[in-house]
């Protein structure tokens, strides 16, 4: 067989949320379909990285008080740990906010610029006054100008389904800051598609490039006309500034593709690879990017035409799947069946999802189904009751009865070789993504294997015959049988594989097309491979993520933090004198809901302080606490009595208010400087 030289990707998540059940759909199907090209001997890799720039990151960092760069990071790092975890097996993982990405975003907005599909013009937009910022349409709110729907977003009425413009909306205000919006004017930078219609027409109609419903509907796309492609943005913005345009950033879906190659380009670093064989015009290794439904626009429009207009070679095929729905409906947050990977994680084992995927992944768009009832009685019923169940009928007899060796002759050359000769058809669909067939071909053979088993029933030779010949005989066909199947799964389930294959004591499998039966070959003790899904922690998985949408909301709704006051010199902060205090009483005072009245002890004397604190303290709450105050304020007199100092907090208000308070070993006096 000819070594093939294959680059796979999936598309790069987004650093702004964690890895959901959803996304796990697209990722778990191109780890099985890399793995299974590598264990064809295939040199396959799988490339992906977060992708990291754009206006809702931005938001998200600047509302939790950190920087984008922090927030990017940090999310990596949980996306990384979150595929890891579920087996998904990247060759390498990068990001798109990097300096290799930053260079070939601007190399290959050169070229087309060079070449004369980059065109600019001025346009009208809606504007945040108080944010001092564009607003793309999901960040302008407003009443449904068709149903009147209150708090509806720019694009469209969730109430009524209307679509409309941000414009048509009535009272509409912005979502960041409540302004209300103005028109603007602004001078944007546009890739003109228009350029590449019949480079278009062509390649997606091409046999093989793209799935028959995919290239139908674009042909819907390509009758209309194309347009321009607006790919700049005005700052504030998280991204890479567009070369020679101070203040213009390329549109986060410019650079996001050009991750995949800054991802290759990366991991040549470590790899001895060649850039130009995989991404040169006249590549000729194959290239596969596998995408969900909702990004085709991007992938088979836009990236082709950037790709050829800047002089690289285009994809051998993109692959779009559906949508993953549970129960038969949306993922939504309050049914609980918005479902992180950590979430799953904590109560269930990866391979039961990899699996039920495998079982309802087909190579069109049709959305996939999790149905729990439906995911434990397949899980339960194939992996433990079927194949699982071979190797724990077999195994106790070769271990109790024979020292655990293996056979020395296979005495049903004919049902093994059944095992072998259904690797054609198998790999095949595994090929194709056809995988909920591969799975079902699996299947029957473990059906067969169960059959055979039955039909043999060695519990009853065994009954007879303590060390029958016929006994070792038929478990060692069992258990060979079982290798094979194990073999075929091991795209799908490789850690189970891998513990299959320390049990039969054998070398790591690649396919079956030789491979010969274990015969006087000595096993390991089997340990249970896998067990049954616990209905109990379905129910957790759901309760769990019901919570963690409870967390989210009951937050404190992060507010923008003050800037940073005008800077002063050390004499201004030294004229302040701040003290340890030790709050000796503490009283409501009346007629006012919001104050109350302390006396705090400074070491040489104490001082009289009404403080707005009640919202979030009760007085029991604070009497005997040390806290700091600001002791040389000069009193002032309030409705309720003089004040001769302040306490220190920390808080918008409300229940979140925080005095501040000093570490253990500090007494009252001391002063803090
Ligand atoms: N960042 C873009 C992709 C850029 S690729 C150059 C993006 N990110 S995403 O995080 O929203 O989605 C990543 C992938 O997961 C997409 O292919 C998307 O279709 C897929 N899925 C997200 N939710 C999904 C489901 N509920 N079901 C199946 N796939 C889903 O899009
Ligand atoms: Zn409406």
């Amino acid at each position: 067989m000819k070594k093939r030289k294959i680059l796979a990707t999936s598309a790069l998540p987004y650093a702004n949320g964690p890895i959901h059940i959803g996304h796990l759909v697209e990722y778990i199907q191109t780890d099985i379909w890399t793995r299974f090209q590598k264990q064809r001997g295939h040199q396959c890799y799988y490339l992906c990285a977060d992708d990291t720039h754009g206006t809702p990151i931005m938001l998200r960092a600047e509302s939790e008080g950190i920087t984008p760069e922090t927030l990017i990071k940090n999310i990596e790092t949980q996306h990384r740990a979150d595929f890891a975890d579920f087996h998904v097996k990247f060759d390498h993982y990068h990001t798109t906010h990097s300096k290799e990405n930053q260079e070939l975003s601007r190399l290959i907005y050169q070229r087309l610029k060079t070449a004369g599909h980059i065109s600019t013009r001025t346009i009208t937009q809606a504007y945040d006054p108080e944010k001092e910022m564009f607003l793309s349409d999901r960040f302008i709110k407003g009443d449904c100008p068709k149903c009147g729907a209150q708090e509806q977003y720019g694009d469209g009425c969730e109430k009524c389904s209307a679509t409309y413009a941000p414009t048509d909306l009535k009272n509409a205000i912005s979502a960041i800051s409540g302004a209300k919006p103005i028109e603007k004017e602004s001078e944007h930078y546009f890739f003109e598609l228009p350029h590449f219609t019949e480079m278009l027409q062509q390649w997606t109609t091409e046999h093989g490039n793209l799935q028959t419903e995919v290239s139908n509907k674009l042909a819907e796309w390509l009758q209309g006309g194309l347009k321009q492609w607006d790919i700049s943005r005005d700052a504030p913005y998280f991204g890479f500034e567009i070369p020679d345009a101070p203040g213009k950033y390329f549109y986060v879906w410019l650079d996001a593709p050009i991750g995949y190659i800054a991802s290759f380009k990366n991991f040549c670093t470590t790899e001895n690879l060649n850039f130009d064989e995989f991404w040169g015009k006249d590549a000729t290794t194959e290239l596969y990017h596998f995408i969900g439904k909702d990004i085709i626009y991007f992938h088979a429009l836009f990236w082709p035409a950037i790709l050829t207009g800047a002089n690289f070679r285009k994809p051998s095929a993109v692959f779009a799947h559906g949508f993953l729905t549970v129960n038969g409906e949306k993922m939504s947050k309050s049914r609980g069946t918005f479902i992180t990977a950590r979430t799953y994680l904590e109560h269930l084992n990866p391979e039961y999802l990899r699996y039920y995927f495998a079982a309802k992944l087909s190579n069109n768009l049709e959305d996939i189904d999790l149905n729990f009832e439906d995911f434990s009685q397949r899980v339960n019923s194939d992996l433990v009751g079927k194949v699982v169940n071979i190797a724990s009928r077999c195994s106790g007899f070769i271990k109790k009865r024979f020292e655990g060796n293996l056979s020395e002759k296979c005495s049903e050359p004919e049902l093994f070789q059944t095992f072998i000769d259904a690797n054609e058809s198998i790999a095949n669909r595994y090929e194709n993504r056809e995988f909920s067939k591969a799975m079902r071909e699996i299947m029957a053979l473990a059906d067969k294997a169960n059959q055979y088993i039955d039909e043999k029933k060695p519990w009853i030779i065994a009954k007879e015959d303590h060390r029958s010949q016929e006994l070792h005989e038929t478990c060692s066909v069992g258990l060979n049988l079982f290798r094979l199947l194990m073999v075929y799964l091991k795209p799908v389930i490789p850690n189970l594989a891998i513990q299959a294959e320390t049990f039969l004591n054998s070398e790591p499998q690649g396919w079956v097309d030789h491979l010969q039966p274990l015969l006087s070959h000595k096993i390991k003790a089997f340990k249970p491979l896998m067990t049954r899904v616990e209905a109990d922690k379905i129910e957790k998985i759901i309760e769990a993520s019901k919570a963690n949408l409870e967390k989210v909301t009951t937050k404190v709704p992060t507010k923008q933090f003050e800037p940073i006051a005008n800077e002063i010199e050390f004499e201004d902060f030294a004229k302040i004198d701040l003290r340890i205090a030790k709050i000796v009483n503490a009283e409501s005072v009346k007629g006012a809901d919001k104050l109350l009245q302390l006396t705090v002890d400074i070491g040489d004397g104490k001082l009289n302080v009404i403080a707005g604190i009640k919202s979030a303290y009760s007085p029991d709450d604070l009497k005997g606490k040390l806290t700091v105050v600001v002791a040389n304020l000069k009193p002032r007199k309030m409705r309720f009595g003089v004040s001769e100092g302040m306490v220190l907090a920390a808080g918008m208000g409300g229940k979140d208010l925080w005095i501040l308070s000093p570490d253990e070993g500090a007494v009252a006096g001391i002063r803090v400087k």
